[in-house]
C-alpha cells in the first residue's frame, strides 16, 4: 500500500497542519430581536437562550456581544402597530431605526445589519402588499422596499439584507441607496432563501407567522437546485455585495454550488429550527451539545460559507476564546 492516509492523522499536532477549515468569531452575525415598548426581556421558548428585548433593557446583551468580540449584528423588528402594508418599517422612528441609532451611539465599532422585509410588520403576516388574489404583489412591495431601505440607511444601518425574495429587491434598493447619497452602503441578499418548516421557532420569535397559506408563492421550493444558480445570478448582476443561502444545513450543497460560481462573498443562515434541534437534543442528554454545534458550524464553513449568520454566535465566541 502506498497511499495510507492515516500517516496525517497520527497526532493532534499533525493534524492541526492539515486542517483545512477554521471556524473564527470572525465569522459569525448574531441575530438580534428588538421588541419596541419598555422593561421587555422575554425567552424565546423554542429557542432556549435567546430573548426579545427591548431597547432599554439590550445594553447587556450588547455588551456581552461586543466584549466576545462577535463583528455584527442582524437587526430583527418587532412593532407595537401592524398594517396591511407595514408602514411602520420605513417610520424613520420605528423600533429597527431607534435600535440603529442607539447601537451606533452606544456601540460604534459593532457592525449593523438589518434584515429588510415585511412579515413581522404587516397585520397578515406576508412579506409584502398583497393584491386581490392575496397573493404578493411583487412590484407593488418593491415601491415599499425603497421607501424601508432610505429609512434604515438614513438612521445609520452599516449594512442591508432585504429577506422578502422579492423579484428586483437588490437592484430597487441599490437604487434607493445611491439616489439618496448611499452608494457605500453594501447589501447582502438573502439570495437563496427557501419555503422551508426550519424558520417555525423565528415566527414565534418574531411574530411573523403569515395568518394564511404559506409563503410558497416567493420563497424557493426545497427540491430545486438549478433554481438556487438563478436566483444568486440575479442577485449577482444586481450587484449584491454578499449572497446569502438560507437555510444553511439542509442546504449545504447550494452554499458550495454558490461558492465555486460566484466571486463574492458566501454567508448562510443557521436557522432558528436547526438551532431548536440541537438545544432540544442537548437538553435531553441526547447528543454533546456543543460539540455537535461546533460540528455543524465547522461543516458550513467548509461547504464554502465565508460568513455565518446564527443565534449560536455568543457561545461559539466563548468556546473560541476559552480553546
Ligand atoms: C423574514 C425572515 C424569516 C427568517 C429571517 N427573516 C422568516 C420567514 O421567512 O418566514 C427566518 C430566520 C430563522 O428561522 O432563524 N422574512
Amino acid at each position: 500500500m502506498i497511499n495510507r492516509t492515516r500517516r496525517l492523522r497520527k497526532t493532534e499536532n499533525i493534524r492541526r497542519l492539515v486542517r483545512e477549515n477554521k471556524l473564527t468569531t470572525d465569522d459569525l452575525i448574531f441575530p438580534l430581536f428588538i421588541e419596541e415598548g419598555e422593561n421587555i426581556e422575554t425567552e424565546i421558548k423554542s429557542m432556549p437562550g435567546i430573548k426579545r428585548f427591548s431597547l432599554d433593557k439590550i445594553s447587556t446583551e450588547l455588551d456581552e456581544v461586543t466584549s466576545l468580540n462577535i463583528p455584527a449584528v442582524l437587526l430583527f423588528g418587532i412593532p407595537s402597530r401592524k398594517d396591511d402594508v407595514g408602514t411602520e418599517t420605513w417610520n424613520d422612528d420605528g423600533i429597527v431605526q431607534q435600535a440603529i441609532r442607539f447601537i451606533k451611539k452606544n456601540y460604534p465599532k459593532l457592525y449593523v445589519i438589518t434584515d429588510v422585509c415585511f412579515c413581522e410588520y404587516t397585520s397578515h403576516g406576508h412579506c409584502g402588499i398583497l393584491n386581490d388574489n392575496n397573493d404578493v404583489d411583487n412590484d407593488a412591495t418593491l415601491i415599499n422596499l425603497y421607501r424601508q431601505a432610505i429609512s434604515h440607511a438614513k438612521a445609520g444601518a452599516d449594512m442591508l439584507a432585504p429577506s422578502g425574495m422579492i423579484d428586483g429587491s437588490i437592484i430597487k434598493m441599490r437604487e434607493a441607496l445611491d439616489n439618496t447619497g448611499y452608494y457605500d452602503l453594501p447589501i447582502m441578499g438573502y439570495s437563496v432563501k427557501y419555503s422551508s418548516a426550519f424558520y417555525g421557532p423565528f415566527r414565534d420569535a418574531a411574530d411573523s407567522t403569515p395568518t394564511f397559506g404559506d409563503r410558497k408563492t416567493y420563497q424557493m421550493d426545497p427540491a430545486n437546485r438549478d433554481e438556487a444558480m438563478r436566483e444568486a445570478a440575479f442577485d449577482d448582476v444586481e450587484g449584491a455585495d454578499i449572497l446569502m443561502v438560507k437555510p444553511a444545513l439542509s442546504y449545504l450543497d447550494i452554499v458550495r454550488e454558490l461558492k465555486n460560481n460566484y466571486d463574492r462573498p458566501i454567508a448562510c443562515y443557521n436557522v432558528s429550527g436547526e438551532y431548536a434541534m440541537i438545544k432540544a437534543a442537548g437538553e435531553k442528554g441526547w447528543i454533546d451539545e456543543e460539540k455537535v454545534m461546533m460540528e455543524s458550524l465547522l461543516s458550513m464553513k467548509r461547504a464554502g460559507a465565508d460568513i455565518i449568520i446564527t443565534y449560536f454566535a455568543k457561545e461559539v465566541a466563548k468556546i473560541l476564546k476559552r480553546d
